[in-house]
């Protein structure tokens, strides 16, 4: 059966993977945030979104905390000031700094920062052969929060960027930095290609299997394993690009009440939204600053409520996260654009071709579906429990990873979690309709 914050993969994969897989995880972030000033890493651009230099910290905090405090009892706090400022959310974890004014943590600086980060490699390096399998685990969820927190960062740079009337890049054009590729080293297409034309694929019908298997990691949230019905139904073969998503401006759908769920159009109407986030003048920006908008790259950056006003509009539905599951099982979650050392930060057209496209990578597809929890669902017992389990109230399941999403980091059975108004992840969406 697969374990709650699954405490197998570690004892499958072996003390010296994981403590490869730790040390490129680490490093990984540190790439990311290379390009950044102490400034830039310092500011934070909205409540949601928290400084790249915070997510420095409060990866490392993790480690620190439910590893080596928990595991190594030789080990002794770097600093115990800091468990105040870069606990997240955790209650079991003590109190804490207000998630709005991360921002105004101007210290520790970023070297302190860096500091505590390579005193916290150095003890897990030292500790991971003689620690216990429970120990093995939490390294394991400390390397798959980190790559969470990975794409967080991305996109909270991207946010804080966007304020800027300079426009500032993260990377000039193409991000550069070392990259170990995990499963797959075959990235896909970014070249400016054509999509296709939108076909229709036929899902699976009646009783299907959904939610981890049991081989390689999860998160809790995706067990229990278990059986659900799906009625007859098609899948777009790819994710709406914005070419299309101009139509539906043009259309008038964002001026369009009929369209739109009751708390989408009050949403609409008090942010005054008419376009995706980023868009200008016929412009977009991105993680290498304005950009022409290209009609044949997945939309990106909109909301729940407005990906449901499309579908509508288009005369179809989101997907159920059941189905889209179903869909994705059979295929590479390796594959397709997702965050390595090749290619652009911002989703891409890809070739037209027959069968589901761009499932995994390109833009996290929103779905119609709650994220609640499945049959049998039992949080991990302590402060870990609270990683997933709490926030299943009001947020809707996103599947398939974005160009952001670390390779090798998501999973058909993956259930990213989102609220219906949020909209600064890589977020996009995939048609659906009853047959
Ligand atoms: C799954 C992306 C919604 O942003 O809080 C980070 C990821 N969990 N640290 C979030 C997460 C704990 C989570 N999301
Ligand atoms: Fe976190």
């Amino acid at each position: 059966m697969a374990s709650r914050i699954d405490v197998s993969s570690a004892s499958l994969s072996g003390v010296s993977d994981l403590a490869r897989r730790f040390a490129a995880t680490r490093q990984l972030t540190l790439d990311l945030a290379a390009p950044l000033s102490d400034a830039d890493v310092s500011a934070q651009s909205m409540p949601d979104a928290s400084p790249a230099k915070w997510h420095l910290a409060h990866t490392t905090w993790f480690f620190e905390t439910f590893v080596l405090r928990d595991h190594q009892p030789s080990y002794r706090l770097f600093d115990d000031r800091y468990p105040y400022l870069f606990n997240s959310y955790y209650e079991a974890e003590g109190p804490r700094h207000a998630r709005a004014r991360r921002g105004l943590l101007t210290r520790p600086s970023l070297d302190q920062v860096r500091a505590w980060r390579d005193h916290v490699d150095a003890a897990v390096q030292a500790a991971l052969p003689g620690l216990p399998p429970a120990a093995h685990a939490l390294i394991e969820l400390g390397i798959q929060h980190e790559q969470q927190h990975q794409e967080l960062l991305l996109t909270d740079i991207k946010h804080l960027f966007a304020q800027n009337p300079l426009g500032p890049a993260l990377w000039e054009p193409e991000p550069r930095f070392a990259f170990e590729a995990a499963r797959s080293s075959a990235p896909s297409a970014s070249a400016p290609d054509p999509a296709g034309a939108l076909t229709w694929v036929t899902g699976a019908e009646g009783i299907v299997a959904v939610g981890h298997d049991g081989d390689g990691f999860a998160f809790d949230c995706e067990v229990p394993r278990f059986s659900v019905l799906l009625t007859p139904h098609a899948l777009a073969s790819r994710p709406v690009t914005n070419g299309e998503w101009q139509q539906f401006i043009a259309d008038g759908g964002y001026r369009t009440a009929s369209l739109w769920l009751s708390d989408g159009w009050a949403w609409v109407q008090a942010q005054d939204v008419d376009a995706p986030a980023y868009w200008r003048d016929g412009r977009c920006f991105t993680l290498s600053g304005w950009r022409e908008i290209d009609p044949d790259a997945p939309v990106t950056h909109i909301s729940l409520f407005e990906a449901d006003a499309f579908a509508a509009w288009a005369g179809a539905r989101l997907p159920t996260e059941h189905e889209w599951e179903a869909a994705a099982a059979p295929l590479d979650p390796a594959a397709g654009q997702q965050l390595d050392a090749a290619g652009p930060v911002q989703p891409a057209a890809q070739a037209a071709a027959t069968g589901l496209q761009q499932m995994f990578g390109s833009v996290w597809e929103w779905t119609g579906s709650a994220y609640r929890p499945y049959p049998g669902f039992r949080p991990a017992p302590g402060a870990v429990g609270e990683y997933n389990g709490k926030f299943m109230s009001g947020q809707f399941v996103l599947k398939g990873g974005s160009c952001a999403t670390p390779r090798g980091h998501a999973r058909a059975s993956y259930r990213n979690f989102f609220y219906p108004h949020q909209r600064w992840q890589f977020t996009g969406l995939r048609l659906a309709r009853d047959l």
